[in-house]
């Protein structure tokens, strides 16, 4: 099966995923594209139902970067919308991007059905700052998105994307389910954050350590499938530090203090400091900044 392109490509118009034939081992780059088609995005917002994820996540992404006093936000996962829109009547200033042009048609218009012009943005992440223009104090990466990335190099390159894209104080705001439970305990869900739908089941089909293949299956008995990666929490904290993010907190299920086990979703917090490990930086006339040679990796702190 070729490639698709970026630009929305007859592939992504279609209501049928287009794997490799064998789909267990199709964890390609463009994967995502091949899964995200216009029948499943359509399906889409029936998974996640809108209003029943605002009430289960409240306020906690527009505290967090009120608190911090973040205006521009980047969200890297549009998806559908959700966190766009909410975030932008909120009243900040959203650049919604996605990978997925059949995801991003569906997020313009359910921007237009709120009374919102989304600013939108066609490009996948490994290639993102060839995209936007501009420094963003935030970048949001929701819905278990960052668990498309099959490959690790691919995950320490789009991190490096995400960092280069913020200004010199700006946060990543990252989350993923909790794979360490399902990895080593089975899985269960409470289904009360993220995917809220009741009339959709959402279980993995195949799950060893190197791939979460979840099936959607709708009431109509329409079903779709995703190829993912099953981040471990301090795998993916790890990975943070080593990008040269600090002051990492990890929520669990939108609470600080968190049960490990029970918790379906974890919340990671980075902050891009402007003095990484204490050690003074320079500050370059286009807004970018560089350590001095031999400052030393970051260190995990916290939990
Ligand atoms: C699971 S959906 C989540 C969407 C939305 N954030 C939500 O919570 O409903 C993941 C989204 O990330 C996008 N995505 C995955 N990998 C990507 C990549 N490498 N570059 C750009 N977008 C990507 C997909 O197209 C999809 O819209």
């Amino acid at each position: 099966m070729s490639n698709s392109g970026v630009s929305g490509s007859p592939q992504q118009q279609s209501s049928e995923q287009h794997y490799h034939v064998d789909q267990l081992n199709d964890r390609g780059p463009d994967v995502y594209r091949r899964e995200f088609v216009k029948g499943f995005v359509d399906k889409w917002d029936e998974l996640i139902d809108w209003p029943a994820r605002a009430q289960s996540e409240g306020q906690f992404f527009i505290d967090l970067l009120r608190t911090s006093n973040k205006k521009t936000v980047l969200d890297v996962a549009t998806g559908t919308g959700f966190h766009s829109v909410s975030l932008s009547t909120a009243g900040f200033h959203v650049t919604s991007l996605d990978g997925s042009a059949a995801m991003l048609a569906k997020a313009f218009d359910n921007g237009t059905k709120q009374g919102l012009i989304l600013n939108t943005v066609h490009a996948d992440w490994r290639r993102l700052n060839q995209a936007i223009r501009g420094k963003f104090d935030a970048i949001v990466c929701l819905g278990n998105s960052f668990t498309h990335l099959h490959c690790e190099q691919d995950r320490r390159k789009v991190l490096a994307e995400f960092y280069a894209a913020l200004r010199h104080d700006g946060i990543l705001i990252v989350d993923h389910r909790n794979y360490d439970e399902m990895l080593d305990h089975g899985f269960t869900t409470k289904h009360k954050y993220y995917y809220c739908g009741k009339r959709v089941t959402a279980e993995p089909e195949y799950l060893d350590e190197s791939l979460a293949r979840f099936k959607y299956t709708f009431a109509e008995g329409l079903h779709y499938t995703l190829n993912m990666f099953p981040l471990r929490k301090d795998y993916l904290r790890q990975l943070l530090c080593e990008a040269g993010f600090e002051g990492l907190r990890t929520y669990g299920d939108f609470q600080e203090a968190y049960d490990e086990h029970e918790s379906d979703f974890f919340v990671h917090v980075a902050e891009k400091s402007p003095v990484p490990n204490g050690h003074a930086v320079t500050d370059h006339l286009d807004g970018t900044w560089s350590r001095p040679s031999g400052s030393e990796s970051q260190v995990l702190n916290g939990r």
